[in-house]
């Protein structure tokens, strides 16, 4: 029997790779990017011995037996018409019997090139770099094997000097979607295989380090830092800015400022060694656990913090520079602060620009194998002493290519993995090559091998407790910071209670903050779909859309959830007494004083702007507040409701965003203003079925038919809304989610029926009652009708019979506008959508935008798009007032086609516009994974009473914001 084992097929990290080292982007030697355009052939199988197409003079042009196209380095093959992308979120895609993989394992070659310039140099040695590679590969160069290697997004480097031919060179890779690694690298994200990163050739000049290690410490007592760089070269290390010029191995102390996220101030320096001069970035911190406490430079820290992998909907986990640049600046304008690597070593340029424009970094190993949690754990390669090696192999290329970036302050063994004497193993090898730096894992709750207690999706009840020091568990847990590695999933619409979350991190010390789960939706861009997710591949097992739960869509439009956590994590809390003109202003930076901030006050009647200029803040320090005081309230239209925005914006350009970038924004109300008088006086008048009062006609059903000119369609009551994914919950979960309980019991299909038309001397009543199929639950709503000649008063009254024990989506009332059009105006909030726990962001004022703009293109069509607080809207030429403030939502579907659709593309817009307007709209929560809304934000069936008028809208010239 000839047994089919393959190198893929074994829990070895590999063979033939050089040791790992410290990457840096340039020096002064001489490196060869082989990016680009290389041959390429997929087979369905890993065939062992058909490693022809490597070989010295092979010929893809003449190869009978497969026919070679192109693929773009980096890349994934899957994303250029080679196979199709999986996705799957913990279970393995197939059986799980470690270490072995399928036979059906898509396998990629590939063949490269090259010429090597005449001028390359002969002396020292030359390798050759593949940044990232899904799953394993198998390298030759020029018909000689390399080696072999796993670790899909880790470094791996050959010595290829001895095998360069000057002029024309092939380098062969085989690529295999499945291997031993896959089960170590079973995160929530597609399966992608390819050559994913840059191929790189670096020559090696006589007398370069092998690889140096930057230390660079910061006492804040003496304000110093202390420098010291092992090489394994000799060397000299000069940072001209502070005077240094030492050798290597040598250490030197000197006066400097300090780098923190908030102040990521960098020193230019140079590794001089006798063949190579290396560049250093220098930022001078120190990370420790004191008092219980994460501290940088002796003060305590907050993560305001957000969980990335990398993705784009085109290139999958292949990222330009530009795009790495576009995620860290997005990330500072939304005053994030920190950013954990979710779950592997990103591109490590994404680390320079970190260190460069200032985030904490979680660096996380490439490290899950949360697919053995189906079989109880059984096999878990972290518990499994044959694997260590490879867990070792992996910790090591994370940490020596990492170990130079000042923005990295805390390594993480990864993800997901359970427990197990592996992950010890790796605790042990990364704490005694790097003491520096502070250790996580959140899988492990007895925090053995780790120096933070760690959580993900916790509720805010539990990390109050907690924050208390209360919670139960082992002693010496209780002694550790706490932050939450993940929470707030922000997985469509939402996440919701994201300021109840930061409340707490503020108030208990211990609580040092979180990292929102995720920061980008993993859609695919697809031809038909827009944006493919789980399934949409034909693929089996998968998960869905639970690969979209990102702050900003797959094309990097900043979802409502980032304005929404951008506004929560402010780091200068403002606010104040509005009527007394005081503003109350805090500094929450851990780090910065106020100087690089000034502030603004304007001054608005109506949602307009009618007054602006500087407010005069100190420059405080961290933790420092102040009171400033507002000029008298200048002049306005009597009975306009009147407030003040007062704003922290950037004084000068940054590096990052511009002078005048808002950073922080609070609003304080002023006078109330006068609600416009009801419509009342005019009397009903019945003629051909039909019954007039002031401008609107009703049919003989009470139906609302037209007010003047405008028809209205279908005025009544709703309760449904299209179940957002917080909604649907987790389906992993044994218990009903709260849209099935909607859906069981009917709350998408209730039927409304007439029980009396009631014509009096100045009102219309029409009674009804909305109730499900099947339930003896019901809503008894009772419609006034009521107009003084040209404007129309309805007073709604909602009573609900039966005990409700399932809250409602929403309620209010809902109605058509045919063939509406033109922009939506409103006073109330906005500019953006907003629920009733995803409301900080939102700002009072006078919006306006197309009934387009006001959707959010979430990647699955869901509940989207209310704007909270509207005074007055107007629509298609109808006005709309309300005292009671009422969410509007104006679509070109209805809910019923919203809540079928599955993708954008299924949304056609009709020739009527959808309103709703609610008095109220069930919170969000972040239930796809993680606690509902909270209490406050439920919304349950009483006694509800919604006062509207309606009437044809005056044009007027206001200036209204465009959204
Ligand atoms: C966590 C996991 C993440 C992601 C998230 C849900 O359990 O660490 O990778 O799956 O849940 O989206």
């Amino acid at each position: 029997m000839v047994r089919i084992a393959l190198p893929h097929d074994d829990v070895s990290p590999g063979t033939g790779c050089l040791p790992p080292r410290a990457w840096y982007a340039t020096s002064d030697a001489r490196a060869l990017c082989l990016n680009g355009n290389w041959r390429f052939r997929l087979s369905p199988t890993a065939d062992a011995e058909d490693d022809a197409f490597a070989a010295d003079g092979y010929d893809a042009d003449t190869d009978g037996r497969g026919a070679w196209g192109e693929i773009a380095v980096p890349g994934h093959w899957v994303l250029q018409g080679h196979g199709t992308p999986h996705y799957t979120n913990q279970l393995y895609p197939f059986p799980v019997d470690p270490p072995r993989v399928p036979t059906d394992n898509p396998t990629g070659d590939h063949l490269r090139v090259f010429d090597l310039p005449g001028d390359w140099p002969a002396a020292g040695t030359t390798v050759l770099r593949f940044d990232g590679v899904e799953s394993c590969a198998r390298v030759w160069l020029n018909g000689t094997g390399l080696g072999d290697f796993k670790g899909s997004r880790l470094p791996h480097e050959f010595d290829v000097g001895p095998l360069l031919r000057p002029g024309r060179n092939v380098l062969a890779v085989r690529v295999h979607q499945w291997s031993a690694g896959s089960y170590l690298e079973d995160q929530d994200q597609w399966w992608l295989p390819g050559v994913f990163r840059d191929v790189t050739l670096l020559h090696r000049p006589e007398g370069s380090a092998g690889d140096h290690f930057v230390h660079a410490a910061y006492d804040h007592r003496a304000g110093t830092g202390t420098l010291r760089v092992d090489a394994d070269a000799r060397g000299r290390v000069t940072v001209p800015e502070l005077g240094v010029d030492m050798a290597t191995g040598e250490s030197a102390t000197v006066p400097v400022e300090p780098w923190t996220a908030e102040t990521p101030r960098l020193y230019d320096g140079v590794l001089a060694t006798a063949g190579e001069r290396v560049p250093l970035r220098i930022g001078f911190r120190t990370v420790a656990v004191e008092d219980g406490l994460i501290k940088v430079n002796g003060r305590p820290l907050l993560f305001r913090g957000v969980n990335r992998h990398e993705f784009h909907p085109e290139t999958g986990r292949a990222l330009d520079a530009d795009t790495m640049r576009a995620d860290v600046l997005l990330m500072k304008r939304h005053n994030i602060n920190a950013v954990r690597t979710s779950h592997y070593p990103p591109h490590p340029a994404f680390l320079d620009l970190c260190d460069e424009l200032g985030l904490w970094v979680v660096d996380e190993c490439d490290l899950e194998t949360h697919g053995f949690q189906a079989v109880g754990w059984r096999g878990n390669p972290v518990d499994d002493d044959r694997w260590t090696p490879a867990l070792l192999d992996r910790a090591a290329r994370m940490v020596e290519r990492d170990k130079n970036h000042p923005s990295v302050v805390v390594w993480s063994l990864g993800n997901e993995c359970g427990t197990g004497r592996g992950l010890t193993a790796m605790a042990e090898w990364i704490r005694a090559r790097d003491d520096s730096r502070l250790l996580h894992y959140e899988g492990d709750r007895s925090c053995a091998d780790t120096d933070l207690y760690s959580r993900m999706y916790a509720d805010h009840a539990e990390v109050e407790l907690i924050g208390r020091g209360e919670d139960e568990g082992p002693e010496a847990r209780r002694r550790l910071p706490f932050v939450l590695c993940e929470y707030a999933h922000a997985m469509g619409n939402g996440p919701g209670g994201l300021t109840e979350y930061q409340r707490l991190f503020e108030s208990y010390e211990r609580l040092q903050g979180g990292f929102v789960w995720e920061w980008i939706d993993h859609g695919i861009a697809h031809p038909a779909y827009e944006y493919a997710y789980g399934g949409d591949f034909g693929e089996e097992p998968h998960d869905g859309n639970f690969v979209c739960d990102g702050l900003v869509l797959p094309d990097r439009t900043p979802s409502p959830g980032l304005l929404e956590y951008k506004k929560v994590i402010e780091p200068v809390r403002i606010d104040g007494d509005g009527h007394a003109g005081v503003v109350r202003i805090t500094n929450l930076h851990d780090f910065a004083t106020l100087g690089h901030l000034s502030f603004t006050w304007s001054y608005e009647a109506d949602g307009v702007r009618v007054a602006d200029g500087p407010l005069a803040v100190p420059a405080l320090g961290p933790g420092e507040h102040a009171e400033a005081q507002l000029p008298p309230a200048p002049p306005h239209a009597p009975e306009a409701e009147t407030g003040w925005t007062v704003r922290a914006v950037l004084a000068a350009d940054t590096a990052w965003a511009e002078r005048g970038h808002v950073v922080a924004w609070a609003q304080l109300p002023h006078e109330a203003g006068a609600v416009r008088p009801a419509a009342r006086g005019a009397s009903p008048v019945r003629e051909d079925r039909r019954t007039t009062l002031g401008p609107a006609v009703f049919d003989d059903r009470g139906a609302l038919l037209t007010l003047g000119d405008l028809r209205i369609a279908d005025l009544r009551l709703d309760v449904w809304r299209a179940p957002t994914d917080n909604d649907n919950g987790m389906p992993w979960r044994p218990e009903p989610s709260l849209a099935t309980r909607w859906r069981q019991l009917g709350l998408h299909r209730m039927q409304h029926r007439l029980d009396a038309v009631e014509p009096s001397e100045d009102a219309l009543t029409v009674r009804t009652r909305v109730a499900p199929a099947a339930s003896d639950l019901g809503l008894r709503a009772v419609y006034r009708w009521q107009s003084d000649g040209a404007r129309l008063l309805l007073a709604l009254e909602v009573e609900p019979e039966g005990e409700w024990t399932v809250p409602l989506p929403r309620l209010g009332i809902r109605f058509g506008l045919p063939g509406a059009d033109g922009p939506v105006r409103w006073f109330g909030g906005g500019p953006g959508e907003a629920y009733p726990d995803t409301r900080a962001a939102s700002m009072t004022g006078l919006w306006e935008a197309d009934v387009d703009a006001l959707q959010t293109p979430y990647v699955r069509p869901q509940e989207n798009g209310a704007r909270p607080d509207v005074r007055w809207a107007r629509i298609g030429g109808l006005r709309i007032d309300s005292g009671h403030r009422p969410w509007l939502t104006a679509r070109r579907w209805t809910t019923e086609e919203l809540d079928a659709a599955r993708h954008r593309a299924d949304l056609v817009p009709g020739r009527t516009v959808w309103v709703n307007l609610d008095i109220g709209q069930h919170g969000i929560g972040t239930g796809s994974c993680g606690p509902g809304p909270l209490p406050p934000y439920q919304l349950h069936a009483r006694p509800t009473r919604l006062d509207v008028t309606f009437s044809t809208a005056v044009t007027r010239g206001n200036g209204a914001a465009r959204h």
